[in-house]
């Protein structure tokens, strides 16, 4: 039987919880005549992607704790004479949320790409679903990328081809559903991010974290493992930024997806992360929980932290003041 508690928050979270809170189901914002299509779709990913945690490598130093999903063992990346990269190690576990954060041009946006296999290390391994992927051909970093997707900070959606075929796109190249399901599937997965009704729309007529949004629909048409997003709430309103993260919270907690961000948002990376990943001058700073990280001495940490902090009781006064 459940216990008391179990009952009070259960009831709490059916009686206010929004459609779109980090709670709320997945689909609980697809309409009734697409939503079978989308529940199973749904189903099919979350099933795919336990099994693929299922079948990670074990971890070859502690064989009692299982293998990371992704793994920098050790990574430098120059360009020409230029280090941005140097013996960079983290990794994150299936189902798990890493936060990479670190000032501009440390590195953070060329580390996704080297997880996509679009730039290769100069030294060390990155392992991707437990494959080293260091040395794959074109060929078969194809098929790591289909397991690993990407969200530009731009979207990246082809310009020319409305925002529905932006999302059906991946399932038509699947090649496994009839055009009715392609219709389904993408008109629920617009409904289920938050942008209902906008298919016949082209890219350029969206605001950027509407764009960001069908970025995230259509990385989720590719049904991937894993996907990685490049700062997404950067240049999009706070209550946009809030509801992009339910989203985040919602696919890790519901489809068991393995997600990395890149941020420079804090309260962001409080709310998400499993793990985090802070990038300095080439070399990892710190890599741990959010409690570890605010424990943290190192003074370089402590400045990123307070400089946080800072920000907001610094202006508060003022604020104040001018109230009238
Ligand atoms: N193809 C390239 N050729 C040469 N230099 C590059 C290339 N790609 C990235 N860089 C350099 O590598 C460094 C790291 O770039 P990166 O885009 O990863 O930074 P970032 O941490 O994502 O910064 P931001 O927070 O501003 O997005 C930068 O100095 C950038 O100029
Ligand atoms: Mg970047």
């Amino acid at each position: 039987m459940a216990a008391p508690e179990d009952h009070v928050a259960d009831s709490r979270t059916e009686a206010s919880e929004p459609t779109n809170g980090p709670e709320a189901e997945l689909t609980a914002e697809v309409s009734p005549d697409v939503a079978p299509m989308v529940e199973e779709f749904m189903e099919q990913a979350a099933q795919q992607n336990e099994a693929a945690a299922e079948a990670v490598p074990d971890n070859p130093e502690h064989k009692d704790q299982p293998g990371s999903y992704i793994s920098f063992e050790h990574v430098s990346k120059s360009f020409d004479d230029f280090v941005v990269l140097e013996d960079v190690s983290f990794c994150v576990n299936s189902g798990e949320t890493l936060c990479i954060l670190g000032r501009s041009g440390v590195g953070k946006s060329v580390s996704l790409q080297m997880l996509m296999g679009f730039y290769k290390p100069d030294a060390g391994v990155i392992r991707v679903a437990g494959e080293d992927i260091t040395c794959m051909k074109e060929e078969q970093l194809q098929d790591i990328r289909r397991k690993v997707t990407m969200v530009f900070q731009n979207g990246a959606l082809f310009d020319s081809i409305s925002v529905g075929e932006n999302v059906a796109f991946p399932l038509r190249e699947r090649g496994e559903l009839d055009e009715d399901q392609i219709l389904q599937i993408s008109k629920g997965l617009l409904e289920m991010v938050g942008v209902a009704g906008m298919a016949e729309l082209l890219p350029s007529d969206l605001s950027t974290g509407m764009k960001r949004s069908v970025a995230i629909a259509r990385a989720l048409a590719s049904r991937p493992e894993a996907i990685l997003y490049d700062e997404p709430t950067t240049m999009v309103d706070p209550l946009m930024a809030h509801l992009l993260g339910n989203l985040i919270e919602r696919l890790k907690r519901q489809l068991h997806l393995t997600s990395i961000v890149v941020t420079h948002d804090m309260r962001f990376a409080k709310k998400l992360a499993d793990r985090i990943v802070f990038l300095d001058q080439g070399k990892v700073r710190f890599f741990g929980t959010m409690e570890e990280m605010e424990r943290s001495e190192d003074p370089t940490i402590r400045e990123f932290l307070l400089l946080d902090e800072l920000i907001l009781p610094e202006l508060g006064p003022q604020l104040t003041a001018a109230t009238p």
